[in-house]
C-alpha cells in the first residue's frame, strides 16, 4: 500500500512514522509512505499558498492552484483509490472504515490547514472527506496520522501476532477486555484466578464476558 499525504507541514510526520509499528511496516515494504510539500507546487514568487476568503471573514484559505498541481502530477503517476480531505466536517472516523482503507492499494490524504481548502478542490478531487472527532485541531496534520497509523496496523502482516489486530477493541463492535501480566500478585492486588487456572476454554468465556461487560457499561452505542 502507498500512501501521499499532501500537506505545509511534512515535519510534524517525522516522529509518528519513524518509530515502532510503522516505522517497521515501511523498512519491510509493506507501506511506503510519502509526504508533498504543497507549497513546492506554488508558482508564486513568495511561494504563497493561501488567500483571503470571497465570503470575507478572518482567516485564509488555502488555493486550488498548488493543490491541484500536486494532485494532478499524482494521479498522472498511479491511480488512486480514495483520495481524502480531512477536515471537522467529515465523516467521524471508525474501526470499520480504518478496516476498509487498510485493503486499498494507493490512497492520498490531504491536510487542511487555516479556513481549510478552497471548495473546489473538494467538489472536484476529493472522493472521501474524514474527521478524526468532534474538536477542532490546528490542522489536518495530526488527523492524517491519526488515520494512516490505524489503517496501517491493519494492513496483513504489519502487527507480528498475526490475531492481535482481530482481538482490539471495536474490531467486533465490542471493547478488549482487561489484561494482566506479571506479577500475579502485586502488595495484594490479584489477578483474577480464573486467568491463572490454565483453563483455556474459562478463560476464552471470561475474556468475552468482560469484553461485554466494559461495552455494556462504557460505550452501550457500541451494542445497539
Ligand atoms: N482538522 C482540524 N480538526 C480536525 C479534525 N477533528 N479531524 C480531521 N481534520 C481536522
Amino acid at each position: 500500500m502507498r500512501i501521499d499525504i499532501l500537506t505545509l507541514f511534512p515535519e510534524m510526520f517525522q516522529g509518528p512514522f519513524s518509530e515502532s509499528i510503522i516505522k517497521r511496516a515501511q523498512e519491510k515494504g509493506t507501506v511506503e509512505l510519502v509526504c508533498h510539500n504543497i507549497r513546492d507546487y506554488s508558482t508564486n514568487k513568495h511561494k504563497k499558498v493561501d488567500d483571503y476568503a470571497f465570503s470575507g471573514g478572518a482567516g485564509m484559505v488555502m488555493q486550488i492552484e498548488p493543490i491541484a498541481r500536486l494532485i494532478e502530477k499524482l494521479k498522472e503517476e498511479r491511480e488512486y483509490d480514495e483520495i481524502i480531505y480531512v477536515t471537522p466536517d467529515g465523516q467521524t472516523l471508525n474501526q470499520g472504515i480504518s478496516n476498509k482503507l487498510s485493503l486499498k492499494g494507493n490512497i492520498m490524504i490531504l491536510c487542511g490547514h487555516y479556513k481549510g481548502v478552497d471548495q473546489r478542490v473538494r467538489d472536484h478531487y476529493i472522493t472521501m472527506e474524514l474527521s478524526i472527532g468532534d474538536y477542532v485541531l490546528t490542522g489536518g496534520e495530526l488527523a492524517a496520522a491519526v488515520i494512516a497509523d490505524s489503517v496501517i496496523r491493519l494492513i496483513p502482516g504489519v502487527i507480528s501476532d498475526e490475531t492481535s489486530a482481530l482481538t482490539d477493541s471495536f474490531q467486533d463492535n465490542l471493547l478488549a477486555p482487561p489484561v494482566y501480566t506479571r506479577p500475579a500478585d502485586y502488595n495484594g492486588w490479584k489477578v483474577p484466578d480464573i486467568l491463572l487456572s490454565g483453563d483455556n476454554k474459562k478463560i476464552e468465556a471470561w475474556k468475552e464476558e468482560q469484553a461485554y461487560k466494559r461495552t455494556k457499561e462504557r460505550r452501550p452505542d457500541l451494542l445497539k
